[in-house]
């Protein structure tokens, strides 16, 4: 279950995020960045949010802590910009929203960034597992604090669920676009991450990252179905990949083979 928090301050937007994210600070004192639900990206990036943000917790990296942010519609209403203000506006009720990690800097191997290959295999085999293409030398999403890895921004994750007709042949999809991801060039150990990842991800662990959200995003997506359903369709794709998954296993063990 993830906590709630009450925004009680828009602090400063982060205009780096193409969703216009924000730092706010919460009645818990503490600092989150909020994605929005009314940010042109919509509610299915706030559940791909959830569910991978979740899922990679439970493999064991180091997600900020995701919790909900609840807005009223005073929040915003004194903002001098006026695309924030449409904003927060679309926004009152549940957003999600991550611990800030104040000091952190984005991982970038141009200034000699380096990661470990334990963790950069994990890293990589959870990107092939959600499709989530996010993690590029453009935009690593992948924060520096303290000097560990700390993986963000997961709302381009869970590709399938803008089509869900189009679901079951994405199921063992290869996901040649591992090519890309900013840790390739460390992930030499695929298949411990693979042992590691098995063993994590039971059916209760992945219907527990799915159960953490609301009712009401579910019955929004397009298509009429109630929420269990909806739960029940994830569920189904990521037990049926998993199944699957030494196909795309082989596809980020030879694209990391062709770069070294
Ligand atoms: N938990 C956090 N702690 C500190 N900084 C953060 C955190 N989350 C995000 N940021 C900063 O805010 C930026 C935007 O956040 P994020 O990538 O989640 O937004 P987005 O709108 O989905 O971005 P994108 O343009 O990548 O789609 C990040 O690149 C990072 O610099
Ligand atoms: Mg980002």
């Amino acid at each position: 279950m993830l906590r709630t928090v009450h925004a009680t301050r828009y602090v400063l937007p982060l205009r780096e995020g193409g969703s216009l994210p924000a730092i706010v600070e919460a009645d818990d004192l503490g600092l989150y960045v909020v994605k929005f639900r009314g940010a042109g990206q919509g509610v299915l990036a706030l559940i791909a949010e959830i569910i991978a943000g979740e899922i990679g917790r439970s493999l064991g990296l180091r997600v900020p802590e995701i919790v909900f942010a609840e807005l009223d519609a005073s929040l915003g209403r004194n903002e001098p910009d006026y695309e924030i203000r449409q904003l927060l506006k679309a926004s009152t009720g549940l957003n999600v929203a991550l611990d800030y990690l104040p000091g952190s800097v984005m991982f970038d191997p141009a200034a000699r960034d380096a990661a470990p290959s334990d963790e950069a295999s994990l890293i990589v085999w959870f990107d092939a597992f959600t499709q989530n293409v996010d993690r590029t030398a453009k935009n690593a999403n992948l924060l520096l604090w303290h000097r560990r890895l700390y993986p963000i921004d997961h709302g381009a994750a869970l590709f399938f669920h803008h089509d869900w007709d189009a679901m079951p042949a994405r199921i063992e999809s290869p996901f040649a676009a591992i090519e890309q991801h900013i840790l390739l060039p460390w992930a030499s150990q695929i298949p411990q991450a693979s042992a590691l990842a098995h063993a994590k991800l039971t059916p209760d662990v992945l219907a527990g990252a799915i159960a953490d959200v609301p009712d009401a995003w579910l019955e929004s997506i397009p298509g009429g179905l109630s929420a269990a359903d909806r739960r029940a369709g994830y569920l189904n794709f990521f037990t049926r990949r998993l199944a699957a998954a030494h196909i795309f296993e082989q596809e980020a063990t030879d694209a990391h083979a062709r770069l070294v």
